[in-house]
């Protein structure tokens, strides 16, 4: 039978990372299960032939249902991709001459941290009923989980979010065969943003799509990644582990922390 890839954010529009990385899972024989807000997932997962199911991934009962329909369409879960995600339009910086500012919209952590959790916490769940317990869970972080943006902050601490979820659960995760790992791609042309939005962004430093799908197959594939980030930039990709210690009582700190976890 084949693998059963779920991706949340897999609809695209014309483009994105989720459903070209659908695409390619595709045609080498993997079955795609998109979970998207948008209805234009059905046509992208009708191409695929696929499935579609719609979600809000900010939406825990609706995403449990989703996975639990998955788990019992096709009775296992080979790839959960984390991947969702939106823009942030808040304007942290407004000067507001009132005595209090206007309140801060911070939906953005709920579509792309909250919701990357209980995908996260799903997916473990779900991977552990495998005939033989195991899978792989990619998340989509961006450069703005490694780098700071002050241009968008909210984005940027969900994506390191992202990053700081990757790195907890990897170890722990590898000891039920399920591995963890993230992606941290710089501009990548898709339906995040308008065309014209793009502009300012600099569009010959863009990373090409398909390096990103690359990535991504890569860590399917290399069964001894987990805990690593992906750096994407153009043509170039850079597997990162968690940062080194300073020092050697941190070390065992947290070394301490990590035997207390068991999966
Ligand atoms: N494009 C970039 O430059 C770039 C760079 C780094 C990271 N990323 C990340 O890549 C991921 C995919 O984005 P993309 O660039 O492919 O854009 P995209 O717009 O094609 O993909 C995002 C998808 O998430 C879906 N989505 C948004 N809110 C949702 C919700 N509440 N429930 C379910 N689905 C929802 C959208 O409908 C869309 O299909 C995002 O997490 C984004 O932050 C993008």
């Amino acid at each position: 039978m084949s693998k059963v890839a779920l991706i949340t954010g897999g609809a695209g529009i014309a483009s994105g990372i989720g459903l070209a990385t659908g695409q390619s899972l595709a045609s080498k024989g993997w079955k795609i299960v998109i979970v998207d807000i948008n209805p234009a997932g059905e046509k992208a997962a009708q191409d695929l032939g696929g499935v579609f199911h719609k979600t809000n991934v900010g939406d825990y009962d609706d995403l449990a249902q989703t996975f639990a329909k998955v788990w019992k369409e096709f009775g296992r879960l080979d790839f959960v991709f984390a991947n969702a995600g939106i823009v942030e339009k808040a304007e942290f910086y407004k000067r507001y001459d009132s005595a209090l500012p206007a309140p801060l919209d911070m939906t953005i952590l709920d579509i792309n941290l909250k919701s990357v959790i209980a995908t996260s916490y799903l997916a473990l769940h779900f991977f552990r009923k495998n005939k033989i317990s195991g899978g792989s869970l990619i998340i989509t972080s961006s450069c703005g989980g490694v780098y700071p943006i002050g241009y968008l902050p909210m984005y940027a601490s969900a994506k390191h979010g992202c990053v700081g979820l990757t790195r907890s659960l990897a170890q722990t995760a590898y000891q039920a065969g399920i591995r963890v790992n993230c992606i941290c791609p710089g501009s990548v042309s898709t339906g995040l943003l308008k065309q014209e939005e793009w502009e300012d962004f600099g569009k010959a430093e863009f990373t090409p799509i398909g390096k990103v799908v690359e990535a991504v197959e890569a860590f399917l594939e290399d069964e001894t990644l987990y805990g690593m980030t992906a750096e994407l930039i153009q043509d170039r990709r850079y597997f990162r582990p968690p940062p080194e210690h300073w020092d050697p009582v941190m070390k065992r700190v947290i070394e301490r922390t990590q035997a207390l976890s068991k999966i």
